[in-house]
This record gives structure tokens, C-alpha cells and sequence, in this order.
């Protein structure tokens, strides 16, 4: 049976981030957030040795686990392997603009065949979990409502209850990734204007909300909002939004959070990568002036594995500064 859960403030899919060590983090950090893995390929869900390390949810919900992909019977196979694993959701990514992305035939040049795309969100469908979608408003360097809603039109046909809409085009050539997420100018009126013809479909905003006032005000207008780069590079960020968004008492301190979290990867180290495990946190040294001995002894400490020194450096900086 689905769950009814609030996807008022949801924590963007990020490759190379979102893995489940953030998620651990983040969770400890918020309780009401609604979490994304990263994206994962259906292939490799499906056939990856590593999968445990690559989608492991200890019981970090409500979370969803993204997949990439367009054929139907890998897709199905991947919402088993979704439940098995006790998420929350499954949602299709068909926003991603990388060229590898695209080789593979998924992410967001699957916006040029609707129906395919409907095809596999009702591949992904089931009683059991939420099947959803995360796309752009469109391909290429010129914004076109009709295009947009002739696609939700499509996407209605299967149920569908949520889509997160990353509010810009993806243009397919000529600019990077990183481009497209800067590039492509927003648009969210594109988005008010669907919810008003939908609504029984949950359209979560994203794009470009860059703190948490802005999300706040938004809020005001559509059901929810989903923020990456701002997590990415703070998750502290996460401990004012059961305040802020959710109404919360939060009493959290910032040492308890990193021991806490380092009490959960320290069992790990030397079956996964200490990067990996550190990735989560090392972000919130970069947008701080000064920070370079620090960054510089963490990276000691880790080529060292010494993650208990580590922890006591990160409890100093944080003690040092006002992150949030
Ligand atoms: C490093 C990085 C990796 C990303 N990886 C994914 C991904 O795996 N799946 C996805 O749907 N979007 C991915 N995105 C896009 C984000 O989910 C989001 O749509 C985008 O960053 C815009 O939101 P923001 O302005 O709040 O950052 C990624 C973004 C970043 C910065």
C-alpha cells in the first residue's frame, strides 16, 4: 500500500551526491524532507554487483530512487528492486541533458516521444509504489508552453500523481550539464498554468530556488518545492527547514549531527571509499573564506584513513563558524 506522505520540500536527485551516505545525513538533518537517490541506469540496478552500496536506504524515508532508463522490461524490473528496498517512490528521470545520457537512450531527449515515456511510467507503475517523473518544460533554446502541456497531456493519461518539473528547457547540444542548469532561462509560470489545468497531479517546482525564503514564498503558490545545488553545498541548510517550511521545534546541534553521522560511516570504512563517505560534508568548506587548512588537512587525514581526526577537525570548524 502507498503512503500518504508531504512532498512539500523535497532534496533534488544529484549524481556524485546524493548517495545514501548524504541521505543519512540529510535525514539526520531534517525529518520531514522528501529524498532522492541519485540517478541510477536501469543496467546497472539491475546487473551491478555493487548495487548494495549503490542504493542502500536504511530506513532513510520517504525517499524515492531514481532510475534511468527507457526499456519497459528493465524498468519493470527496477520498481521490484524499488520495493524490495523499501522506497517510497520510483521516479524516471527525463531531465538529464548529458551526452552519455542521451547514448543510452534516457533523461531528458526522451521529451521528443511522449508516448514512450508514458510507456515507461506505466512500466513503472504498480500498487505498491508511487511512480513519477522528473522532467524539463522542453528541448532546446526556445520555451514553448503548448509543447509542455501536450506532454503532461500524455503523462495524465497513466494516473500519474507527481511530476517535478525543473522549470527550463535542456538544450541537447552544445552546452554542458553544468550549462543547462544555468543557461535555459526559468520559466514557472509554465508550471502554474499546468497545476491549474491538473488538479489532481502534484507538480513540484525546481530550478533555481536558492534559499530557503525563496522556497517559503513559493510554497505559497505551488504544492512543493525541490532544491539541489543549495543542499549540495550546505546540507546544514536541512536543520532550518523543519523550522522554517515544517513548523518544527528543531533543538539539533550541529557536533551531535557530525557525530551521529560519523557513528553511521565509521562501520563502513574500508568497504567503501572515505571520499565517498566524507562527500556529503566536505562542500560546506568550499563557499567558506579561509577554509584552505582546513581542506588541505582533511585531505591529509583522509589519504591517512584517519576518520577520527577527521570528525575532531570538522567539530573544530564548525564550532569556528556560523554555517548556516
Ligand atoms: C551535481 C549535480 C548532479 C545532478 N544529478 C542529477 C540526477 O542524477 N538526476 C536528476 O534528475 N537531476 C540531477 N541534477 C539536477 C538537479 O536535480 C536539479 O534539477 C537542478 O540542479 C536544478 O535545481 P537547483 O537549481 O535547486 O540546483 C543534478 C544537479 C547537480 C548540481
Amino acid at each position: 500500500m502507498k503512503k500518504e506522505i508531504s512532498r512539500k520540500f523535497c532534496v533534488a536527485p544529484m549524481m556524485g551526491y546524493t548517495t545514501p551516505y548524504a541521505r543519512k545525513l540529510y535525514r539526520i538533518l531534517s525529518k520531514n524532507s522528501f529524498l532522492f537517490s541519485e540517478m541510477i541506469a536501469t543496467k546497472s540496478l539491475i546487473y551491478s554487483k555493487n548495487r548494495e552500496n549503490i542504493i542502500d536506504n536504511d530506513f532513510n524515508n520517504p525517499v524515492a530512487l531514481q532510475v534511468g532508463g527507457s526499456e519497459i522490461d528493465e524498468l519493470t524490473k527496477a520498481s521490484k528492486i524499488a520495493i524490495d528496498y523499501n522506497y517510497d517512490e520510483i521516479n524516471l528521470n527525463v531531465g538529464c541533458p548529458s551526452k552519455a545520457v542521451q547514448k543510452g537512450s534516457f533523461g531528458a531527449c526522451l521529451m521528443k516521444n511522449k508516448v514512450l515515456v508514458r510507456n515507461c511510467i506505466e512500466a513503472l507503475q504498480s500498487d505498491k509504489i508511487e511512480a513519477t517523473l522528473k522532467c524539463r518544460l522542453g528541448l532546446g533554446k526556445e520555451l514553448k508552453y503548448e509543447f509542455f502541456e501536450e506532454f503532461i497531456d500524455e503523462m495524465s493519461k497513466t494516473g500519474i500523481k507527481f511530476i517535478y518539473v525543473h522549470a527550463r528547457n535542456a538544450i541537447l547540444s552544445g552546452i554542458s550539464p553544468q550549462g543547462n542548469r544555468t543557461i535555459p532561462p526559468l520559466s514557472y509560470d509554465f508550471v502554474k498554468k499546468i497545476k491549474n489545468k491538473y488538479p489532481n497531479i502534484t507538480f513540484i517546482l525546481n530550478g533555481g530556488i536558492d534559499n530557503l525564503d525563496k522556497a517559503e514564498n513559493l510554497l505559497k503558490e505551488f504544492d512543493g518545492v525541490m532544491i539541489g545545488r543549495l543542499i549540495k553545498n550546505n546540507p546544514f541548510i536541512l536543520k532550518e527547514v523543519d523550522k522554517k517550511i515544517f513548523k518544527e521545534k528543531n533543538k539539533l546541534i550541529d557536533e551531535t549531527v557530525i557525530n551521529n553521522y560519523f557513528a553511521y560511516i565509521k562501520p563502513k570504512l574500508g568497504f567503501e571509499s572515505i571520499f565517498r563517505l566524507l562527500s556529503p560534508l566536505l562542500n560546506i568548506f568550499f563557499s567558506v573564506p579561509n577554509s584552505k587548512i582546513y581542506k588541505s588537512k582533511i585531505n591529509e587525514y583522509m589519504r591517512d584513513q584517519n576518520i577520527n581526526l577527521i570528525e575532531d577537525l570538522l567539530i573544530k570548524f564548525i564550532r569556528d563558524r556560523i554555517l548556516v
